[in-house]
């Protein structure tokens, strides 16, 4: 499975799909990591690791959607079998989305359709929830309202505030996504109609 990522900071998302593969419990290769903001700590990892990383830079760009054309002219130019949003912060255009419909997915910090958008964590606390979690899901042209493939739930403990949450998250976003990611090398994923069906069989 030819895997490229899309990130704008830390990079533990990707971490995590270098790790598995590199253990070789992940059949799939990065071919590129690509994000909007050149000093972003995801490209240094994957410059290290020897994997390709560009960063196209907005500001460079006169609209929204010749920034986006650029961006998806390199990632293509890659020829991903899946696009990989992992903290990436910025909205993707419909025509984009549209010409990548199946092959775009993000993780979410959240249990979609609940919490959409930023400050997830805080969003369940004051939302009163006993329980948390993240989503990989397709991407389509709306924020984080594509149908989900994947989900992890954590609970709430008393005391919790949105770092300690985030935190009991992201220890799960790093297998989910990696288990999702197994399925899509197993080609077991499929999206017909905006329905998600997946080949549950034992691997
Ligand atoms: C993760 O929490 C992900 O769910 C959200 O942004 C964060 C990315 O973290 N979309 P990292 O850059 O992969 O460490």
């Amino acid at each position: 499975l030819r895997i490229a990522v899309l990130a704008s900071g830390r990079g533990s998302n990707l971490q995590a799909i270098m790790d598995a593969i590199a253990a070789g419990t992940l059949d799939a290769q990065v071919v590129g990591v690509f994000s909007d903001r050149r000093r972003a700590p995801v490209l240094e990892r994957a410059e290290r690791a020897g994997i390709r990383a560009v960063a196209v830079q907005p500001r460079r760009f006169p609209d929204r959607q010749s920034y986006e054309a650029e961006l998806f002219a390199r990632i293509d130019a890659t020829e991903p079998d899946l696009i990989v949003c992992a903290g990436y912060m910025r909205l993707l255009g419909a025509a984009t989305v549209n010409a990548h419909a199946g092959h775009i997915v993000n993780i979410h910090p959240s249990l979609l359709p609940a919490h959409k958008g930023l400050h997830t964590h805080q969003q369940a606390l004051d939302a009163g929830a006993c329980e948390h979690g993240a989503s990989v899901h397709y991407v389509t042209a709306e924020l984080d309202g594509g149908p989900v493939i994947s989900q992890a739930c954590v609970p709430i403990e008393p005391g919790d505030d949105a770092e300690s949450l985030a935190a009991r998250v992201l220890l799960r976003e790093h297998p989910l996504l990696v288990a999702t990611l197994r399925l899509f090398a197993a080609r077991r994923v499929e999206l017909q109609e905006a329905t998600v069906f997946i080949d549950a069989r034992p691997l």
